[in-house]
């Protein structure tokens, strides 16, 4: 059964770094796997991280299909709707990605919302692990478009205000239906030091601490060259940072 990853934490935490080089470490060292990302943030850059190019957005899709002129004729709307998501998803050697795109119009949100689900389940079948770059309101976790999360990381940066954030969505996790299964805390863009002066909130949080990614030249020297970073060296002390937590995490196949 595939293994439902996610990745949540507040904006400019470093979750999309963080799920890009995670994904790095998964192919790099695995000899065979397969992989679905979903970037479920509605500022979805996550293509950009691992260097793919995305064509249309669920969201898009799905708008695209509320005008009945846009369905061919003889094809029912969900079969239009099922054939065009198909379209959608992103396909590499080793990582498809599916990007949902920005919040539907206001209104009822349960079509789209189980048409998503149903979607995801037969799609994230196919894969040895789904990876969700998701955002701090965790609102696909919350509506159930992600049918369940194996693995939960909650990214917080190397502050105080971070680390409380990530306290709090960890009691929005804890909050919420779906089922989860373990989270940990990850902090990032950390200096030596700042994991004992952040030690007391850390444990306030009740979260588990699962290692630090230090604050990388060469992760703001990719970024501002929009080079993807996924293509980082081996050598970046990011990637070797989250090499760890990826192994300590039993993210290998
Ligand atoms: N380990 C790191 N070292 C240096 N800079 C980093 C590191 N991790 C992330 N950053 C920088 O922090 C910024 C935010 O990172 P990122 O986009 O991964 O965060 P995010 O949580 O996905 O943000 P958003 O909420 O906007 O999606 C980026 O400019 C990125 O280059
Ligand atoms: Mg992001």
């Amino acid at each position: 059964m595939s293994k439902y990853i996610a990745v949540a934490g507040k904006g400019g935490a470093g979750k999309t770094t963080f799920t890009a080089l995670m994904l790095r470490q998964m192919v790099k060292n695995s000899k065979k796997i397969s992989i679905l990302a979903v970037d479920a943030d509605p500022n979805a850059n996550l293509s950009e991280a691992l260097g793919l190019s995305v064509s249309a957005t669920i969201s898009e899709i799905l708008d695209d299909t509320r005008n009945p002129k846009a369905i061919p004729p003889g094809m029912t709307k969900d079969i239009y709707v099922e054939y065009k998501l198909q379209q959608s998803l992103v396909e590499s050697p080793d990582i498809d990605l599916l990007v949902m795109g920005g919040p539907q119009g206001a209104g009822c949100y349960c079509y789209a919302n189980d048409l998503l689900r149903r979607h995801l389940e037969n799609l994230g079948k196919n894969y040895d692990f789904v990876a969700v770059d998701t955002e701090a309101g965790l609102e696909h976790i919350s509506r159930r478009t992600v049918p369940h999360v194996d693995l939960m990381f909650v990214v917080s940066d190397s502050s105080v205000r971070g680390i409380r954030s990530a306290g709090r969505v960890y009691e929005l996790i804890k909050s919420l239906k779906s089922e989860i299964g373990r989270v940990y805390l990850i902090v990032t863009k950390t200096e030596p030091g700042s994991i004992s002066v952040l030690a007391e909130e850390i444990a306030q949080t009740g979260l588990e601490l699962i290692g630090e990614i230090p604050l990388d030249p060469l992760v703001v020297k990719q970024d501002l060259a929009g080079r993807p970073i996924f293509d980082l060296p081996d050598e970046a002390l990011s990637v070797q940072a989250v090499d760890i937590i990826v192994k300590k995490a039993g993210l290998l196949t």
